[in-house]
């Protein structure tokens, strides 16, 4: 027998209430039932970080996280963080360093990689490759990956100037 639940949250600042099937995926309900299609599913075992999204403020899987986990939670994808323009940095410095190819890892990387700028301001590429070792992309070798993200590092090191 099939079980739905009845769950509120909000998605990407947005009130959203739904009844969902308990073993609905929260990437599954955020694509097919919000139409949400940025965050992709690969591996649906925890292990390539296509999923990733933000759950209250932290990166998760969207593939191991039910949407019945969320309920009452802040859920924010790549859609959110790229229309409040908190990623726009990353983007253009992806795209000016060729680190997005097919750009089914993007979304991933991009969540990730905003985690690890707000958190490792001083990481150096040991430490980036370290930080995103749990998102796969299997395109651009990662070199590109990890040159963006340290120049989006060294950019907002220098706007924050000397204090
Ligand atoms: S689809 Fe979730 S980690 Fe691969
Ligand atoms: S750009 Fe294709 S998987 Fe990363």
């Amino acid at each position: 027998m099939q079980r739905d639940i009845e769950i509120s949250l909000w998605v990407n600042g947005e009130p959203v209430r739904r009844r969902v099937e308990a073993r609905r995926s929260l990437v599954d309900f955020l694509r097919l039932e919000l139409g949400l299609t940025g965050s992709h599913v690969g591996c649906e075992h925890g292990v390539c970080g296509a999923c990733t999204v933000r759950v209250d403020g932290t990166t998760q899987r969207g593939c191991l996280t039910l949407a019945a986990q969320v309920d009452g939670c802040r859920i924010e994808t790549v859609e959110g963080l790229s229309d409040s323009g908190s990623i726009a940095d990353l983007q253009a410095a992806f795209l000016e360093r060729n680190a997005v190819q097919c750009g089914y890892c993007s979304a991933g990387m991009l969540l990730t990689a905003a985690e690890l700028v707000a958190a490792r301001p001083a990481a150096d590429r040991a430490a980036i490759r370290a930080y995103m070792a749990g998102n796969y992309c299997r395109c651009t070798g990662y070199q590109a990956i990890v040159d963006a993200i340290e120049a989006v590092l060294r950019q907002r090191r220098a706007g924050a100037g000397p204090g």
